[in-house]
């Protein structure tokens, strides 16, 4: 199955969402509120759990208080690293709902999914970029494709909006002019984000609406950054996955070799809704047992004694 037929897929005029921008490597759409709020009273109780969490000790006092996504986002601009605590169960709960997203936008019943991020991943990015992270050579504020630090050709980028400035603290998006510019797409070819700058004459920013609920979904190919304003004093609160079109067990990805495995890594899609995390690992493990009778074992990642040590223990 190709991105291309992700794409073509795609419903237009799904009930749980409005089209926004209809272009052949990207849709975005406006999620409906209730979809929206349902998500983001999800994403508001892992930020609380977060807030309680001993590794943001330090801010305790600062947040205790925080009673909305919006106030957090205000209260955590000079926050260099905020640690999102990992209740997995949670994360099924906002996984399930985006399958419903997911339905509606017929990617699932045409069977185009296979592989899904699994947790998503939130982030509240700054006005400013941290320090720490400045010399980081996979830093999103350069131009790259995620293809570069070692994601699958075949991932499918999704992003939403939750949160904070998003007008001046988004995600650039940029559009090839001509349709084989995108050939000019760097691909395998760099393993570090790179300023890219003699590309950029080939493609173009695109121009798209930026407020809470927007859903975007692109092609991995599209190069794309992280844009701040350091003279706004707030950060904004999004949350990313990526989807496979490719099943994720056909091929052994280099990171799945690691000795340390996060969880934040591509499942066997499941088209059931799940209710609990243990519920999904044991899916997981059932899909792999026959795969790793075959295979060696280290590369079966969620049969690798470190992830299952990590997610068993949290
Ligand atoms: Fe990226």
């Amino acid at each position: 199955m190709s991105k291309q037929n992700f794409f073509k897929t795609l419903n237009l005029t799904p009930k749980c969402a409005t089209l926004l921008t209809n272009k052949k490597y990207i849709k975005i759409y406006q999620l409906n509120n209730n979809l929206l709020e349902s998500l983001s009273d999800l994403v508001f109780s892992i930020i609380k759990k977060s807030i309680n969490d001993p590794k943001n000790a330090a801010h305790y006092d600062l947040l205790k208080s925080t009673t909305t996504l919006e106030e957090f986002t205000l209260k955590t601009y000079n926050i260099a690293q905020f640690f999102v605590y990992r209740d997995y169960d949670i994360f099924i709960k906002i996984e399930d709902i985006l399958k419903d997203i997911y339905y509606d936008l017929n990617i699932i019943d045409s069977n185009i999914i296979k592989g899904m991020e699994f947790t998503a991943n939130l982030k509240n990015v700054q006005s400013d970029i941290p320090e720490a992270y400045a010399n980081n050579p996979y830093l999103t504020d350069k131009v790259h494709s995620d293809i570069w630090a070692g994601e699958p050709a075949s991932i499918i980028n999704v992003f939403l909006y939750l949160a904070g400035d998003i007008q001046n603290n988004f995600l650039e998006i940029l559009y090839p002019k001509k349709e084989e510019n995108l050939k000019f797409s760097p691909q395998n070819q760099l393993d570090d984000y790179l300023e890219a700058t003699e590309m950029l004459d080939l493609f173009s920013i695109l121009d798209y609406t930026k407020q809470k609920g927007v859903l975007i979904f692109f092609d991995s190919l599209l190069p794309h950054r992280t844009r701040r304003d350091a003279t706004q004093k707030q950060t904004r609160l999004s949350m990313d996955l990526r989807l496979l079109v490719q099943d994720p067990y056909e091929n052994i990805y280099n990171h799945w070799l690691r000795p340390y495995i996060p969880s934040g890594k591509y499942w066997a899609f499941n088209t059931q809704k799940q209710l609990t995390y243990t519920s999904k690992l044991e899916n997981e493990l059932k899909i792999l047992d026959p795969i790793c009778k075959q295979k060696r074992l280290e590369y079966c990642h969620l049969a690798n004694p470190y992830t299952n040590n990590l997610t068993k223990g949290n």
